[in-house]
């Protein structure tokens, strides 16, 4: 038997799209990084739908992300380490709320870590 997706382990796309929007609620109330999305270009709506689709796409559901990758996203933001810890903070205190079990905890930590070449820096 084939094990469960992490998208699955996850509760799909419905439970994804709520753990997005607290982390979006995370970011706005962390003072490390708020000042970063106050002023945003896209949307809160649209970003919590990009990440959405980025995440159930990158764990095994059936989304497309069309949205910038990575680095063109992040480029010319000169984002820190610590903004980049507190961004993981913030997922890891909504997969909490979101009674996400250990092992997928720390499967979309490392997951999200893997991007930090992609966002750190440029
Ligand atoms: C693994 C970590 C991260 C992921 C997966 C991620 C993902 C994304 C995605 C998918 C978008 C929207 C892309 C688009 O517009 O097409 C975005 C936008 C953004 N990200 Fe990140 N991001 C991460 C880390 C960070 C960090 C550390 C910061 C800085 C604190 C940051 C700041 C922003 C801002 C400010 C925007 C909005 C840009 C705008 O519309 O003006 N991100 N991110």
């Amino acid at each position: 038997m084939s094990e469960a997706t992490l998208y699955e382990r996850l509760g799909g796309e419905e439970k994804i799209r709520a753990i997005v929007t607290d982390i979006m609620v995370n970011h706005h109330n962390n003072p490390t990084i708020s000042p970063r999305y106050a002023h945003t270009k896209k949307s809160d709506a649209e970003i919590i739908d990009l990440v959405t689709d980025l995440i159930g796409s990158g764990t095994g559901g059936p989304q497309t992300y069309q949205g910038m990758d990575m680095r063109t996203t992040h480029q010319g933001m000169n984002i820190n380490e610590t903004e980049f810890v507190a961004v993981l903070d913030d997922i890891l205190a909504a997969l909490t709320k979101h009674g996400v079990g250990e092992r997928e905890k720390m499967e979309m930590l490392a997951i999200a870590y893997g991007m930090k070449g992609d966002i750190v820096h440029l």
